[in-house]
C-alpha cells in the first residue's frame, strides 16, 4: 500500500494543489546546507508571499539531517526521511485541519483511535502566548464521536500519564519554528504553537521498563520508543519581533509527518527498518552479507547504518551533492565511508554501492522520478567514492590498530597531522576516526574531540583551503549531541551521588536521572524529607569539591574491578564485561597503590565528564520532593 498517495489523494481531494519536493540542496537559502524538513521552502509564503499554486498545498518533501548521522542505529532515527505535509497559507485553520488529520490518520491509514494521542501547547505568560485549548477540545470531540472519553491533563512529563489521552506540554515539545523553542527564534522568524500526534506500540512490549528511563514516569514524550510521533501541525501564526511576538499577518497551518513513521504505525511495528519501505535494500543487504538483520543485536545496528546511509547518499548525490571535501559533498563522503566500514563489519568486502543503490533507486523511482533519470549517474559516482574507500579501508584498520596503543597512553599524539594523515593516507573522515577509538573503550571526552577538530581542521585547512566557518558547521554531527552544559551537569550528578552517600548514609541509591540545558534531576533512595540542614551541607561539600578543582580520571576495567574499588553505578550486564570508572578527588588518593582509597567520587558511567570540577559553575539545589514511598527528587542547577 502507497501511504504517501495515500495522503497526496487525501488532500487534494479538499482542495489542495500537489507539489513536487524541492530538491535536497536549499536553491534559495545560503543559510542552510540541507533541507530538513517540509516547511523550510515554504518560509516566504508562510509569511505573505502570494505561492502561485494557491493557499492550500501539499507534498511529500525529501529531508536530510546531518546531525542524526550518529543516531542512526537505534529502530527509529534516520538521516534521510520523507516528510509528509500539508498547508494553509492564510486559508484554514485548527477547525478544518485537526478533525482532516483524525480522518487521514484513522480512515485512510486505518490506525486505531485507542492507540493515538495528542499533545498540545501548555501556554506561556511571559510570552503572551495562550494555552492551546482549541486543538485539546477538537481531538477530544473526535475520540468522544467513536466512543472513546478523553482526559485532558496537564504536566505528563512530571507525573506521568495519569490516564490521559491529550496533553498539554511546555514550548519547549508544543512550539515549531525552523530555529526551534521561542529564545532561539531570530527576528522575522515565523512559528507557533503546535499539536503533535503519537502512536502508541504498547505497554506490552515493555519498552519502557527496558529503556534508561525506567525509573520515571512514561508519557508520550519519553524517549522509551512505546509512543512514535508520527505528525506535527503546527499553527503557524506569529512572527518574533523585537520585543515578543506578533501576530502574522495570516494565519498558516504546516503539517509534517514521518513516512516511516505512520508506515510503522499502520504496520503496528516499532522497527521503521523492516516496514515495507525498506524491505527492497535490506534484502538487498541481506544476500550481499549473507546475514539475516535481526539475527544478532550489533549486527542490526549495522544494518540499519547501511541501509540508512545508502538510501541517503543515493538522493544525495541524486541533488548533486557529488562526494567530495567541500560543502553537502563531504556529508555523502562521510555517509558512503561509514556505510562502507559498517558493511564491512557485515562481512561485505566486496563492492556492494551499485546493487544497494540500485534498489533504493529501484524503492523510489515511481514517488521520485529525477533519481531513475539520473541512475547511472548516481551509480557511477556511488561506486567511484566507494572504491577509493575500500582500497584503504584494510590497510588503514591495520595501521590504526597498530598506532593504537601509542595515540591512546598519550592523547597528544592524536594530533592534527596524524588525523590529517589518516584522512589522505587511508581517507578515514575525522569523524570515523573518532568513531573507531570510541569503539575500542578509549576514553573521548568532548573537550579532547573539540581540541582534536580544531587541530585537524588546521592542518586540513592549510592543505585543502576549507573555510573555517564551512568546516565547523560540517563537523558539528561529530562532536557528539552532548552539548558543554550537559557534560558539566552529568558530573554534577556523580557529585551529587557521592554527597548524598556521604550526608544521609550509605543507603542512598541512585533510582533515576535526567539532564537538560537548564537542570539537573536526581532521584534516590531515602526513607525521609531532606532537612534545610542536610541540602545546605550537600550542597556546601559539593560547591567545596568544585572548588578545589578535582581531576575527573577515568580508567577501563572489569566489572569485578570496578566492585574492588567501591565503584557505585550500575552494575547491570548491559555494560558488557568491561566497564568505564570515573574517579573524581585528589589526584594523590587517585594513583594512591590502595585500590580502595577514599576519593570524592568513583562510579561506574560511560561518560562524557568534564576534565576537572572547576569546569563545572556553582551548584545549586532548587527543589528537593517526594516521588513515591522512600524515593526523593532533586532538582539543581549549575551557575
Ligand atoms: N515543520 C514542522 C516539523 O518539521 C511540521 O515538525
Amino acid at each position: 500500500m502507497d501511504y504517501r498517495k495515500k495522503f497526496l489523494d487525501f488532500f487534494a481531494s479538499k482542495g489542495h494543489a500537489i507539489i513536487a519536493s524541492s530538491p535536497l540542496i536549499p536553491e534559495n537559502d545560503p543559510t542552510t546546507l540541507f533541507t530538513g524538513s517540509g516547511m523550510q521552502p515554504m518560509v516566504p509564503y508562510l509569511l505573505g508571499q502570494k505561492h502561485p499554486m494557491g493557499t492550500r498545498i501539499a507534498d511529500s518533501q525529501k529531508c536530510f539531517r546531518s546531525g542524526d548521522i550518529e543516531e542512526v542505529g537505534d529502530n527509529r532515527h534516520t538521516t534521510f526521511f520523507e516528510m509528509l505535509g500539508n498547508w494553509s497559507l492564510g486559508d484554514f485553520f485548527k477547525q478544518e485541519q485537526i478533525p482532516w488529520m483524525w480522518e487521514f490518520l484513522t480512515r485512510e491509514v486505518g490506525l486505531e483511535p485507542a492507540r493515538l494521542y495528542f499533545t498540545c501547547f501548555r501556554g506561556n505568560e511571559d510570552l503572551k502566548i495562550p494555552r492551546d485549548t482549541e486543538s485539546a477540545e477538537l481531538w477530544q470531540k473526535l475520540f468522544a464521536e467513536n466512543g472513546i472519553d478523553a482526559k485532558i491533563v496537564d504536566f505528563p512529563e512530571e507525573n506521568g500519564m495519569q490516564g490521559g489521552r491529550i496533553f498539554y506540554y511546555s514550548e519547549k515539545k508544543n512550539w515549531w519554528s525552523r530555529s526551534g523553542v521561542p529564545g532561539n527564534m531570530p527576528v522575522g522568524e515565523p512559528g507557533g504553537p503546535d499539536t503533535e500526534m503519537f502512536y502508541d506500540f504498547g505497554e506490552q512490549l515493555g519498552l519502557h521498563e527496558k529503556s534508561e528511563w525506567a525509573a520515571e514516569p512514561c508519557h508520550v514524550n519519553c524517549d522509551c520508543g512505546r509512543f512514535v510521533e508520527i505528525g506535527n501541525n503546527v499553527f503557524m501564526e506569529y512572527v518574533k519581533t523585537e520585543d515578543g511576538f506578533a501576530q502574522l499577518p495570516q494565519k498558516n497551518v504546516d503539517f509534517g509527518g514521518g513516512l516511516e513513521r505512520i508506515v510503522a504505525a499502520r504496520e503496528n511495528n516499532p522497527d521503521i527498518f523492516t516496514t515495507q519501505l525498506f524491505t527492497k535494500f535490506r534484502e538487498s543487504v541481506e544476500s550481499l552479507s549473507g546475514k539475516t538483520y535481526g539475527a544478532r543485536a550489533e549486527e542490526t545496528f549495522a544494518f540499519r547504518v547501511v541501509m540508512d546511509h545508502m538510501r541517503a547518499a543515493t538522493f544525495l548525490i541524486g541533488d548533486g551533492a557529488i562526494p567530495s571535501n567541500k560543502d553537502q559533498g563531504y556529508f555523502t563522503r562521510r555517509l558512503i565511508r561509514r556505510a562502507v566500514r559498517f558493511g564491512h563489519k557485515l562481512g561485505i568486502t566486496e563492492n556492494f554501492a551499485d546493487s544497494v543503490s540500485r534498489a533504493v533507486i529501484a524503492a523510489y523511482e515511481t514517488a521520485y522520478p529525477e533519481l531513475k533519470a539520473k541512475e547511472e549517474q548516481i551509480v557511477a559516482d556511488f561506486v567511484k567514492e566507494e572504491q577509493k574507500f575500500r582500497v584503504t579501508l584494510d590497510k588503514g584498520l591495520k595501521v590504526f590498530e597498530k598506532q593504537l596503543e601509542e595515540v591512546s597512553s598519550d592523547t597528544s599524539k592524536m594530533n592534527g597531522q596524524w588525523l590529517f594523515d589518516f584522512y589522505q593516507n587511508f581517507g578515514f573522515p575525522f569523524e570515523l576516526i573518532v568513531e573507531e577509538l570510541k569503539g575500542r573503550g578509549i576514553a573521548m571526552s568532548n573537550e579532547l574531540i573539540a581540541k582534536m577538530f580544531a587541530d585537524f581542521s588546521e592542518v586540513f585547512e592549510a592543505h585543502k583551503n576549507l573555510s573555517r566557518a564551512g568546516a565547523e558547521q560540517k563537523f558539528k554531527g561529530g562532536l557528539g549531541d552532548t552539548s558543554d552544559i550537559s557534560v558539566r551537569y552529568h558530573t554534577a550528578t556523580h557529585l551529587l551521588h557521592a554527597t548524598l552517600k556521604k550526608v544521609l548514609g550509605d543507603h542512598v541509591q541512585q533510582k533515576g536521572s535526567n539532564i537538560t540545558t537548564e537542570r539537573m534531576r536526581f532521584d534516590f533512595s531515602h526513607p525521609d524529607k531532606m532537612t534545610p540542614e542536610q541540602i545546605k551541607q550537600t550542597e556546601d561539600l559539593i560547591n567545596a569539591a568544585i572548588a578545589r578543582d578535582y581531576p575527573v580520571a577515568c580508567e577501563e576495567m572489569s566489572v569485578d574491578g570496578a566492585r574492588a574499588k567501591n565503584a557505585i553505578g550500575l552494575f547491570g550486564d548491559k555494560y558488557g564485561d568491561l566497564v568505564k570508572v570515573y574517579t573524581v578527588g585528589d589526584p594523590n588518593e587517585i594513583a594512591s597503590a590502595d585500590p580502595t582509597a577514599p576519593t570524592y567520587s568513583r562510579e561506574i558511567c560511560g561518560g562524557p565528564h568534564v576534565e576537572h570540577t572547576g569546569q563545572i559553575g556553582t551548584f545549586k539545589i532548587v527543589k528537593e520532593e517526594a516521588v513515591s514511598a522512600g524515593v526523593r527528587r532533586i532538582k539543581a542547577i549549575i551557575e
